[in-house]
């Protein structure tokens, strides 16, 4: 079956739905999401999103926060853009709907880490849920937006695919759409457009430990690598330092770890080593405010060095009403599990939480394979460089999916290529699984050693034995997929498997520590030392 649009966008976090927003006003559009609309990193987001609003802040002080986080590998143009053209974007989703929290009449402005002002804009310690609220409210409210959930993409339509055209150099393909298999039919179908967009977020769930919902399996940056797009950076996960650590008996069933808002230590938290002592003062002079690598570091160390498996979070020190009304949604969680952070210390780990490489863009989203795009968490603009700012994240989706979009705008005006007849999935000769546990095993498998060996602090030894694994599950898991007609598991299994291959084969090329990708090999560079990105390409063709 087969569904044509002007624009087939991918996800519905804040990426996805702002651009199906922003690109309707002149295209029709289809948005294809996984599961339900609001299942989204973008749904969990705390802390908030930084902007210079303050007339006492400046440009020039968040283009310097941003660099200095990055350690040497921000581009200087994108950052510039962001920061410059973020207040604009505030103000847009202040329009579209968005309630952010109000403070004598005025935008509350808060702090975080790597932060040398109060910047953050956010609805109390539910930004993300607020920002996915209005979104979905305001794309729902529009005719030439088709949203289709229960949805997930599985590969990327080039010419790749079609038999008299598949010999034809990476370099003159096209996107024309995707193969998705759409779960509320139970059937793989081709929906074909003129330019697509990526959206698809993070890929935390590749760790044992994240802050990244379910959805978080870096389908996006595993399909465009098969389709033969530019990825860059991919060594650069970001651990956030302070995950909520929970025993067995107090886990919930989901497969994420609940986070503590940085906004907790710009509010004055203290972290504390199991004998309650502070310790940041020893790692840096920003201390609790230090950027996250710095943090995150600090912490593996002293928990390695006491041989403990969490440390604690302290804001007890701070009046109760202030903390419960900053903070609702952090207190009734640790409340429900018997911590009152009023009075308790907050037991924390640190958690996989972001990914700062991606999909190579250029400053208007634009990858290197004509007619796609890549917006949000699974781009990579060159903002974050080799460590992401405190919330920058979701400004960075808001500024290049306006961009995008107006790129768009003109890639349409202009389009007189003639739409190639693409042939429909084929999986004839293929099985109905019977063997799923290969599926649950694999994915355990693939999240222990990744944990272990391509976590905080890296080797190349344990970098090599990674990257020998995932040879072996590659292998494993491509014969399966072959043989199985396709399930949502094993399509985000074989995803997984390529999103460790990137990262490993990132981090191995990555010959120096800097930021986030920290090796016991090499000397740390500091961080304003000038680096260089590591781009990989698939140049053979599978898909
Ligand atoms: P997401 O919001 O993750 O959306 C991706 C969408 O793509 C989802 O709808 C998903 O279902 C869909 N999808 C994925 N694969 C497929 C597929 N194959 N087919 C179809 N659909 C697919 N950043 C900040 O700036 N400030 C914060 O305060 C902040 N707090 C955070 C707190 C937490 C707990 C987490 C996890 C992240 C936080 N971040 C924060 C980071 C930020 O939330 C994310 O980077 C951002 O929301 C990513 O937005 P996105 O639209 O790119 O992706
Ligand atoms: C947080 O609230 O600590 C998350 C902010 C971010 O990831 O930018």
């Amino acid at each position: 079956m087969e569904l044509k649009t002007d624009v087939l966008v991918i996800g519905s976090g804040i990426a996805g739905l702002y651009a199906a927003i922003k690109m309707s006003e002149f295209a029709d559009v289809i948005l294809v999401t996984k599961k339900n609309k609001s299942d989204s990193n973008t749904n969990y987001a705390q802390g908030g999103i930084a902007s210079v609003i303050d007339p006492n802040d400046s440009i020039e002080k968040h283009i310097d926060d941003t660099m200095i986080a990055g350690a040497g590998l921000c581009n200087a143009e994108a950052v510039r853009i962001l920061v410059t053209e973020g207040p604009d974007r505030i103000t847009e989703l202040i329009n579209i709907g968005t309630d952010f929290t109000q403070k004598n009449g005025k935008l509350d402005l808060v702090k975080e880490g790597g932060h040398s002002f109060s910047r953050i804009v956010h609805s109390k310690d539910l930004t993300g849920k607020e920002v996915e609220r209005a979104l979905i409210e305001k794309a729902n409210s529009i005719n030439n937006i088709v949203i289709i959930e229960n949805t997930l993409a599985i590969d990327l339509i080039t010419e790749h695919n079609i038999s008299n055209l598949k010999d034809m150099p990476i370099n003159n393909r096209h996107c024309w759409g995707a193969y998705v298999l759409d779960n509320n039919d139970n059937c793989v179908k081709k929906i074909t457009s003129k330019v697509t967009i990526l959206a698809t977020g993070g890929l935390g769930q590749v760790y044992l430990h994240t802050t990244n919902p379910s959805i978080a399996t870096g389908d996006g940056y595993a399909m465009a690598y098969r389709a033969g797009a530019q990825l860059a950076n991919m060594e650069f996960i970001q651990f956030h330092p302070t995950a909520l650590y929970q025993t067995i008996e107090t886990r919930d069933s989901s497969s994420h770890a609940f986070l503590i808002s940085e906004a907790v230590r710009g509010f004055g938290g203290i972290l504390r080593n199991g004998a309650h002592e502070e310790f940041m003062h020893f790692y840096d002079s920003r201390k609790e405010l230090a950027p996250r690598d710095i943090v995150a570091r600090a912490i593996d160390t002293e928990m390695k060095k006491r041989g403990e498996d969490f440390l604690y979070l302290d804001i007890t020190h701070k009046n109760k009403d202030e903390i419960i009304d900053h903070f609702p949604n952090i207190y009734n969680k640790c409340k429900e599990i018997g911590i009152d952070i009023t009075k308790d210390l907050i037991p924390v780990v640190p958690a996989a939480h972001y990914a700062c490489g991606g999909v190579l863009v250029n400053t208007n989203a634009k990858t290197s394979l004509s007619g796609l795009y890549a917006v949000g968490e699974v781009s990579m603009t060159g903002v974050h460089g080799a460590n992401r700012l405190a919330s920058n994240s979701l400004l960075e989706a808001l500024v290049f999916t306006k961009r995008a979009a107006d790129s768009v705008r003109v890639e349409l005006s202009n389009f007189n290529t003639k739409i190639p007849s693409i042939p429909d999935w084929d999986d004839s000769g293929t099985l109905t699984a019977d063997e799923k546990v290969i599926i649950s095993h694999n994915v355990k498998e693939l999240k222990q050693f990744m944990s272990d060996y391509v976590g905080i602090v890296r080797s190349n030894l344990r970098l090599n034995a990674a990257s020998r694994r995932i040879h072996t599950l590659f292998v494993e898991v491509e014969d399966y997929y072959i043989k199985t007609k396709v399930f949502d598991s094993l399509i985000e299994l074989r995803n997984l498997v390529t999103c460790s291959h990137l990262i490993v084969k990132s981090a191995l090329l990555r010959k120096e520590s800097r930021g986030l990708h920290f090796s016991l090999d090499y000397k740390d560079l500091g961080q304003m030392t000038l680096g260089e990105n590591n781009v990989i390409q698939n140049t053979y063709q599978k898909s």
